[in-house]
């Protein structure tokens, strides 16, 4: 199994996690809560250079938009995480058949769009090896932008999250070009930029089929002036070899995602480099990856390994290491349901009720990370606040 492996529900394994039961969650849809009262004045490090080293640590990223509350990889998930504040809002790219791309967490938009019910695309169904996994679905290298376009996004988890379908199909698959023009828009409206963090979706598998990804995302990067080492966007993959590329190609800053510790890049496997995650965290692996990124996204059971029981174990000297070697860290996904928390965190037996989030942020930000992916910004920022205030949740 490759890194950051996904499947779309009632399929395949959801979100890394464990099976959700059917309960609503029990949220509102658009919190407005706003923690992110101290931008620039920040616990430690960062919040006084250029570039990224001027957002305020830890960083609240936005994953795949306020996912926790719209339908993943929506102007309208992306519009909720800025609206509620997030520093950076991100966005996981894969291209279509005319060269063009797009936001969507997996080529295989089965899950997260309409496609399924429309009979003018029954055709297209189809089955692909991707990344040494075989998947029966619609993909997006098979449909034109335009094509694209007539579809609709759907909620993921809708089995969890039944109150983010009242967002289905209300809007489209956005194109990475759209949301560059959304971001100047409303950095504009705002007065200061709107950070971006950009994922490759399977790089070697796209490359492979004439659909290389890094020269189409740096030409977008410069046309939009998002090129440079103090633009406002990351640039983020699983696959080393396409942040070596996009080194090659432009200056933005750069974090390479990892997987958990037994697992190998796609790109190492097809290339015969034996290496996985767990020799990439030591200090060795760290300094490859420090000659060309600027920073990782460890999952977070590399900061703070969990039990058989899904009970917080002893943390790493991962951020230790990994600031030894002037990386940041930005780890991944803090998600306030039960069935996503440690077990230290849960709450009662629903696994789609909200456990202690608050609890679980803390005990990361503890930990030193720079940054975090969160479905649930709002929670993030409050819980952030709490962090650098030094309040108790
Ligand atoms: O990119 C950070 C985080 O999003 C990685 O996980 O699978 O959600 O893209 P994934
Ligand atoms: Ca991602």
């Amino acid at each position: 199994m490759t890194q950051g492996a996904e499947r779309t529900p009632g399929r395949r394994t959801l979100l890394g996690a464990a099976v959700l039961g059917s309960a609503a969650l029990g949220i509102g849809g658009a919190p407005a809560a706003h923690g992110q009262e101290r931008h620039g004045d920040e616990a430690r490090g960062h919040g006084h250079g250029s570039g990224f080293r001027s957002l305020p640590v830890p960083t609240v990223i936005a994953h795949r938009g306020a996912s926790g509350y719209r339908p993943e990889h929506t102007l309208g998930s992306y519009q909720l995480a800025l609206d509620m504040g997030a520093h950076v809002v991100e966005q996981d790219l894969v291209p279509t058949k005319d060269g063009h791309l797009v936001c969507r967490h997996e080529n295989d938009i089965t899950g997260t769009t309409d496609v399924a019910s429309r009979p003018e695309f029954a055709s297209r169904r189809t089955t692909r090896s991707v990344d040494g996994i075989s998947l029966t679905g619609w993909f997006t290298e098979d449909f034109t932008l335009a094509e694209l376009k007539t579809l609709r996004a759907t909620e993921r988890i809708p089995a969890s999250r039944q109150e983010n379908t009242l967002y289905d199909g209300r809007w489209e698959i956005p194109s990475f070009e759209e949301v560059l023009r959304w971001a100047e828009r409303e950095g504009r409206r705002r007065g200061r930029p709107v950070w971006l963090h950009v994922e490759t979706k399977h790089p070697t598998y796209f490359r492979g089929i004439g659909l290389g990804l890094e020269e189409r995302l740096a030409k977008l990067l410069r046309r939009h002036g998002r090129h440079r080492a103090n633009s406002a966007v990351f640039l983020q993959s699983f696959e080393p070899s396409s942040i070596q590329r996009l080194a090659e190609l432009v200056d933005s800053p750069r974090v390479v995602l990892l997987s958990g510790a037994s697992s190998r890049p796609w790109d190492f496997v097809q290339a015969g480099d034996p290496r996985t995650v767990a020799d990439l965290v030591k200090p060795e692996g760290l300094r490859w990856i420090a000659s060309y990124a600027q920073g990782i996204g460890p999952t977070l059971d590399l900061i703070i390994p969990r039990d058989a029981s899904g009970r917080l174990g002893t943390p790493t000297t991962l951020v230790r290491d990994a600031h030894a070697k002037g990386l940041i860290l930005h780890p991944y996904t803090m998600r306030n349901e039960n069935s996503f928390l440690p077990a230290d965190f849960r709450r009662g037996t629903d696994p789609n009720a909200y456990g202690d989030a608050f609890g679980a942020f803390k005990v990361y930000f503890d930990q030193g990370i720079d940054g975090i992916f969160t479905d649930n910004p709002d929670t993030g920022l409050l819980a952030r606040g709490d962090f650098v205030n030094g309040r108790r949740p």
